[in-house]
């Protein structure tokens, strides 16, 4: 992977996902989670706060033990019980049923095979569970599509493998999801860019 990948994007991904912007739908969707919950791409933690009571038990999945290394300096001072794991969206080391809600918040966009990941959370979570989500993606302006799918190539060599054409309804749809909420729209920043979903998933 090398030092960029492993050690700056890292940082970068943990000053860029601060952003006060984003801070309004994790405060939105995080809340809503309960029961035993898999944070997929937890990243360095920054969803944590806003868990509520409910949460009965959190597993944090992350394949970059940088980023997991920020969480486990967070948990110090949060106290918070969080079982992290070090690991792929793509097999998660859990068993069938065995979760209530999956919260995914900007991590389709990075995972190498979406697809293989959501199913993979349509496996874990029990009949009647939720998949929260905020993601960004493909735009609905073919203009703007236009600009994603030839920034795409770069942009995830420079982003730690962030696409910004993908097609977050029809992922999720397709993975055999059926949506109890979904808002979509811009936030703030340039258009191929900030075109957000936020929702809420059951296993069909
Ligand atoms: C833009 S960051 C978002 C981090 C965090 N979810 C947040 O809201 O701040 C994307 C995250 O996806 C993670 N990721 C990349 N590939 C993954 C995979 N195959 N499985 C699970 N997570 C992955 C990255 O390590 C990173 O933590």
């Amino acid at each position: 992977m090398g030092l960029y990948q492993d050690h700056i994007v890292p940082v970068l991904i943990n000053l860029a996902m601060r952003r006060q912007e984003l801070v309004a739908y994790r405060s939105h969707v995080i809340p809503a989670a309960e029961g035993r919950v898999l944070e997929i791409g937890v990243g360095s933690g920054l969803n944590l706060p806003f868990y509520s009571r409910n949460v009965e038990r959190l597993v944090g999945l992350d394949p970059s033990p940088k980023l997991l290394s920020m969480v486990r300096r967070n948990l110090k001072r949060n106290a918070s019980p969080v079982e992290l794991i070090e690991g792929s969206a793509e097999a998660i080391p859990l068993k069938t049923n065995s979760v209530d809600t999956v919260v995914t918040t900007w991590t389709l966009c990075s995972i190498p095979d979406a697809d293989c990941a959501l199913r993979e959370m349509h496996r874990v979570l029990r009949p009647g569970g939720h998949l929260l989500f905020v993601e960004h993606g493909r735009a609905p302006e073919s203009n703007v599509r236009w600009w994603q799918d030839r920034l795409t190539p770069v942009w995830k060599r420079i982003g730690g493998g962030c696409h910004l054409n993908r097609a977050i309804q029809v992922l999720i749809e397709d993975a055999g999801f059926q949506f109890d909420r979904l808002e979509t729209g811009y936030i703030h920043g340039p258009n191929p860019l900030t075109f957000m979903y936020e929702g809420s998933a059951r296993p069909r």
